[in-house]
């Protein structure tokens, strides 16, 4: 049996790619936070129990340790202990806005966090298998569309720090020999998608307008141009990228690009409300500095690993107003339920 060790756990990626590992029959050890109050909703389907002592397992065959990319010493007692075959790291600080108002210590957990993983896996076992979550925000929006070979733009703390973390991981795999892949991802959404970022701020306080328990919506740059994907098509890759021959870095995206205006006029409608109405415009939700279009180019991925997305824009749009408005007790408008029934079926995951 397989063993795996997820950093990121609780987060929306960290959740998706548990049960595809779980699926495929992995032993999954994750790295959980301590936390004043729960931070395992996205997992408590696959992890029940509320208390975690020490390294608890669930009857699923989830491990859960407590620990935080900061400290070092735990994470090499982890990787001591399980010793895993394959490492995914998708913990980190990974709020582009937010990094504004932490850079430092964005910096420690987004960037160093990586370094100190991947020091404790290679010497816990060479032959480690390690992904790192990079992100689409490296390139800062230049040179659209972007691929394996666009230079790099930082337009962030966030993004500072996965470029160490991106070069980190390549340094290792060029220095140690160790199987280690950047997945460059473009952002891929979800029911399970953070609330603060935009499109599930949007589609969540659409289902409350919806439910009449608010009025507006307050945003910021409506202007910025985004390739959204659906994130249980977008971990599938991040295993797939750990099973090939030789590692190499790849971008995973769906190819085509919307603005955050855009975003906003297909989940009205498809609500049934009037935008006009409701949208107002804040001017502490935009950044110091914006990346303008991201769009991916994603050959490489379609061309090696057979990998293609198949949620587009208008698809991901109307999954997530159905899905919100099903959590506030709100009738689903259905078509979204509907894509995710042709798309996903009987398959590993059965939908939130
Ligand atoms: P997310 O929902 O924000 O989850 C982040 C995870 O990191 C959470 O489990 C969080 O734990 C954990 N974490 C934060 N700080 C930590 C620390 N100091 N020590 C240990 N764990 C910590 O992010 P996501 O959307 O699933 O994205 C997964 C990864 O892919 C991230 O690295 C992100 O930067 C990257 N990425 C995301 C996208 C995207 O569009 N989603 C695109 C490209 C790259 P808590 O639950 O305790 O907060
Ligand atoms: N969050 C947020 N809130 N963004 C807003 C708002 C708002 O009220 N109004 C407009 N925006 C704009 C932002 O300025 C940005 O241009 C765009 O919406 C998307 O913002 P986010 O949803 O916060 O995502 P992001 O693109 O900054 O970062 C996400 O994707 C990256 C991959 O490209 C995150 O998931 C990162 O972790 C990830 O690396």
């Amino acid at each position: 049996m397989k063993k795996a060790f997820v950093t990121g756990i609780t987060g929306q990626d960290g959740s998706y790619l548990t049960e595809l590992l779980i699926s495929k029959g992995y032993e999954v050890h994750g790295l959980v936070r301590r936390s004043s109050s729960l931070n395992t909703s996205r997992i408590c389907h696959i992890f029940p129990e509320a208390e975690i002592a020490g390294t608890s397992k669930s009857e699923s065959g989830l491990f859960l340790h407590y620990g935080d990319l900061s400290d070092s010493e735990q994470i090499s007692n982890i990787m001591d202990k399980v010793k895993p075959d394959e490492v995914y790291n998708l913990a980190a600080q990974s709020h582009v806005r937010v990094s504004f108002d932490t850079p430092e210590y964005t910096g420690n957990i987004t960037g160093l966090g990586t370094t100190r993983l991947l020091e404790a896996a290679r010497r816990s076992n060479p032959g480690v298998r390690f992904y790192q979550a990079s992100s689409s925000e490296m390139f800062g929006g230049k040179k659209p569309p972007q691929n394996e070979e666009t230079p790099f733009y930082p337009r962030s703390p966030y993004a500072c720090a996965k470029v160490y973390s991106y070069w980190m991981t390549r340094n290792y795999r060029e220095g140690y020999d160790m199987y280690a892949c950047n997945g460059i991802l473009f952002n891929h959404e979800s029911p399970r998608r953070g609330e603060t970022f935009v499109t599930r701020k949007i589609t969540r306080r659409i289902a409350r307008i919806v439910a009449g328990k608010e009025k507006t919506l307050s945003l910021g740059n409506l202007d910025a141009k985004r390739d959204w994907g659906f994130s249980p098509e977008y971990v599938e890759c991040m295993w797939m990228m750990l099973q090939q021959k030789q590692a190499t870095d790849y971008v995973i995206g769906t190819g085509e690009t919307h603005s955050v205006a855009e975003f906003v006029d297909a989940a009205f409608e498809y609500a049934g409300l009037d935008r006009e109405k409701h949208v107002q415009i804040d001017q502490k939700y935009f950044r110091p500095t914006e990346v303008d279009v991201l769009i991916a180019d994603p050959r490489k991925a379609e061309k090696n690993l057979g990998w293609k997305a198949k949620v587009k824009f208008l698809d991901l749009v109307k999954i997530m107003v159905d899905a919100d408005m099903r959590e506030f007790g709100v009738e689903p408008v259905g078509e979204g339920d509907m894509i995710l029934a042709k798309r996903f079926g009987k398959k590993w995951w059965k939908g939130d």
